[in-house]
């Protein structure tokens, strides 16, 4: 995965961009999706979901409250979102190390920031830049 940032001009391109990028993924990556609310985290990750095969991506919807959702696309995506996390037993109490370990599936985490060592000395990092109303830098890294 090579490193680079680019600007969307809406949230479809977001989209459009993911799904290009999950071309390139291999099974077993986790990521860590870093940037202020509104950034285009979930969204990258519906983008995500479809690349990877999904077939309702519009199930993609922010795990803000139950920490994680599990699509079953032919990669399987954990999607986790950090936003309210109080402490990291939440996390390992619902197997968070087991998911982000799992070799046959992609792992994404919104928020990363909040699960500190939790997350795989490997993850790779994206981070989203709020340009304005509509537009968004989106930077690999
Ligand atoms: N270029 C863009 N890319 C992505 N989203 C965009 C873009 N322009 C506007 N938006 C809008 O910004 C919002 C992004 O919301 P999204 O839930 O993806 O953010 P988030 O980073 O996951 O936030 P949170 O931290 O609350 O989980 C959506 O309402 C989307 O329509
Ligand atoms: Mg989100």
């Amino acid at each position: 995965m090579k490193k680079q940032t680019i600007i969307t001009n809406s949230a479809q391109e977001t989209i459009e961009f993911a799904k290009i990028f999950a071309g390139d993924l291999k099974p077993g990556l986790v990521l860590c999706l870093e940037g202020q609310l509104g950034s285009g985290k979930t969204t990258f990750v519906k983008g995500l979901a479809e690349g990877l095969g999904l077939k309702h991506p519009e199930q993609v919807k922010s795990p803000t409250f139950v920490l994680m959702h599990i699509y079953k696309a032919k990669t399987p995506l954990y999607h986790f979102d950090c936003y309210r996390l109080n402490s990291r037993e939440e996390l390992e109490n619902i197997g968070f190390q087991d998911f982000v370990n799992d070799p046959h599936a992609i792992s994404c985490v919104e928020w990363a920031e909040k699960a500190g060592d939790l997350i795989p000395e490997d993850a790779r990092c994206i981070h989203f830049e709020i340009l304005d109303a509509t537009r968004r830098q989106i930077a690999i890294s």
